[in-house]
């Protein structure tokens, strides 16, 4: 295989990208840069330190204040903010509810996209968002789409609350997804959007595994 090759997977909240994404970084030993956690460290960190969330020049200056490490592990991404270990707290519903809001400000995007493409130069990457294939690598070798239903990335989202002993209302995840559905293909910068040239796939059917299988199958072809 090449030395520099990007794989861009794109999709909605609960789609299974970070899950998919990881492993197909794993199975082929590429970097894996989880772009959802940069915009809720953000986030997190503006609630902490009661930045209005309205204001994008206020948030700016905040990002260009802090340090935000990603850590790929094992287990998932470590997301430092000053050293300090945010891995649990960037997943709480507050900065669930939030996050669309901040990333959507210009200031903001312009910044990550650039520290996303940097990340990306080191080599062989799994990079997963929202406008990897449209904005940030518009020239990955490999794009993906995942989708799935509503219904479905709300039961996933449920059973992983279950599975860490939150119990969650089902109705009001869904809402939460649909709305953040609606936020983030409906913003102006770089909106959730499918590039021409990704691959869609509907996962609402399928298994994690055959997720994978299928877009290792597709590195292949398209990277040999
Ligand atoms: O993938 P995630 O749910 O962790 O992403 C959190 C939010 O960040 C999502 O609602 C929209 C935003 N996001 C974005 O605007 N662009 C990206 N490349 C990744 C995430």
């Amino acid at each position: 295989m090449n030395n520099c090759i990007a794989i861009a997977i794109d999709g909605p909240a609960g789609a299974g990208k970070s899950t998919v994404a990881k492993l197909v970084a794993e199975n082929l030993s590429f970097l894996y840069i989880d772009t959802g956690a940069m915009y809720r460290a953000i986030t997190y960190a503006a609630i902490k330190e009661d930045v209005p969330l309205e204001n994008g020049q206020k948030l700016r200056d905040l990002l260009d204040s802090i340090s935000i490490k990603l850590i790929s592990e094992e287990k998932g991404t470590k997301v430092l903010i000053n050293g300090e270990d945010v891995t649990t707290d960037i997943r709480t519903n507050e900065v669930n509810q939030n996050v669309s809001l901040v990333s959507s400000h210009e200031l903001i995007r312009i910044e990550m996209v650039e520290r996303q493409r940097v990340l990306a130069e080191s080599g062989q990457v799994v990079l997963d968002g929202r406008d990897i294939g449209t904005h940030v690598l518009p020239k990955a070798e490999v794009k993906v789409f995942l989708t799935a239903s509503v219904e479905e990335r709300a039961k996933r989202r449920y059973e992983e609350q279950l599975k860490k002993g939150i119990e969650t209302d089902f109705e009001q995840l869904k809402q939460d997804i649909a709305r953040r559905d609606e936020l983030d293909s409906t913003r102006a910068i770089a909106p959730l959007k499918k590039a021409v040239d990704a691959i869609e796939l509907d996962t609402t059917t399928l298994t994690i595994e055959q997720v994978v299988a299928k877009i290792i199958e597709l590195v292949k072809e398209r990277v040999s």
